[in-house]
């Protein structure tokens, strides 16, 4: 079977790849074979200033283990500056197969107390960063028919986070990209995932738990995902990873049952509210049929019948 989770062969960018995840996901992606761009423009958490130590550090880290990386300094977070990114992979290797959408900053605080440019500023790393590197990368992907691409979610925008409504949507708003493009690539070989991680970064500080607890946090253990998701062996797309500490998960959404009215007659505020239960009832969501197979389309068949 010559089908591999090697990397062999690949060129990848890591977006944010100075530090935490991103510095594990390049580690690894480079140990599996990949010639890799670490990105990084070295700010703070919450995004201000830069640094090349940080995207340099992890570039030596890289070849002195026998790898081959080159470092990129620039923000995923305006256009211009996300074409040379991808643009710094086509000229150092000459191709890009993998982009890992991993940088990002926190502007937390309650949404009553929050300033909506911190919403915006979020949103460019996260959210345009995304759009803009994935953007830059994907004709070239489509074109030579092997992709890549791995978003970056988060439990704040799968089930929501008290003060992250700016990076909470922003991680959502990308999921429904992920939906859009997995449909797009696919007939290409461009295969469109994320990660929804959890491990202790500099990000999260050290959220006050024991030592050998925060060894179980490592960010080491959310790249197996990421670098199997960036490999030849992977075949699912539009697949959001649950990983942290050595678990992994799928994540979905599916719909339930519901209800089918005659559509024919009028439909009421009472009829809904007589089966809002049943509409509400989660246990009746079918795995089986997600997404555009939904619940909703069973429900037109059966009209349609
Ligand atoms: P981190 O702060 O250690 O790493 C983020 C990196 O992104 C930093 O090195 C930073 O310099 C870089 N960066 C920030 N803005 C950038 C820009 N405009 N252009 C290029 N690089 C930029 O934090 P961590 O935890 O490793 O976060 C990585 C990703 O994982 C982020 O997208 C974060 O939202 C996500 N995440 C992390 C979780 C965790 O438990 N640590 C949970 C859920 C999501």
């Amino acid at each position: 079977n010559d089908v591999t989770t090697r990397l062999d062969g690949k060129v990848a960018v890591v977006t944010g790849a100075g530090s935490g995840l991103g510095r594990q996901h390049a580690l690894l992606l480079a140990k599996q074979g990949a010639k890799v761009v670490v990105n990084d423009l070295g700010g703070s958490v919450n995004g201000v200033g830069g640094d090349s130590a940080a995207a340099d550090k992890v570039v030596a880290e890289i070849k002195a283990a026998g790898g081959d990386a080159v470092p990129n300094y620039e923000s995923v977070a305006t256009q211009e500056s996300a074409e040379k990114i991808i643009k710094s992979a086509v000229d150092a290797f000459g191709k890009i197969d993998i982009l890992v959408n991993n940088a990002g900053i926190l502007r937390d605080k309650s949404f009553g107390k929050s300033d909506l440019k911190d919403f915006s500023e979020v949103f460019q790393v996260h959210y345009w960063g995304t759009v803009y590197c994935t953007k830059a990368a994907w004709n070239l992907m489509n074109e030579q028919k092997y992709g890549r691409v791995i978003f970056t979610t988060s439990i704040a925008g799968t089930s929501g986070n008290f003060g992250q409504s700016n990076y909470g949507s922003a991680k959502a708003g990308m999921l429904g990209l992920m939906n859009c493009l997995a449909i797009e690539g696919r007939k290409n070989n461009v295969l469109v995932n994320a990660i929804s991680p959890g491990a202790l970064t500099r990000m999260t500080g050290n959220l006050g738990i024991d030592e050998s607890f925060m060894k179980k946090l490592d960010p080491a253990f959310v790249s197996p995902a990421v670098a199997w998701l960036a490999s030849e062996r992977c075949d699912v797309t539009a697949t959001i990873i649950t990983a942290a500490a050595g678990g992994f998960g799928r994540l979905h959404y599916f719909e339930t049952k519901g209800v089918q009215f005659d559509p024919s007659k009028p439909i009421t505020v009472d009829m809904f509210d007589q089966q809002f239960d049943k509409i509400n009832d989660l246990s009746t969501a079918d795995p089986s049929t997600a997404g555009t197979e939904g619940k909703t389309q069973e429900r037109l068949d059966t009209l349609s019948a």
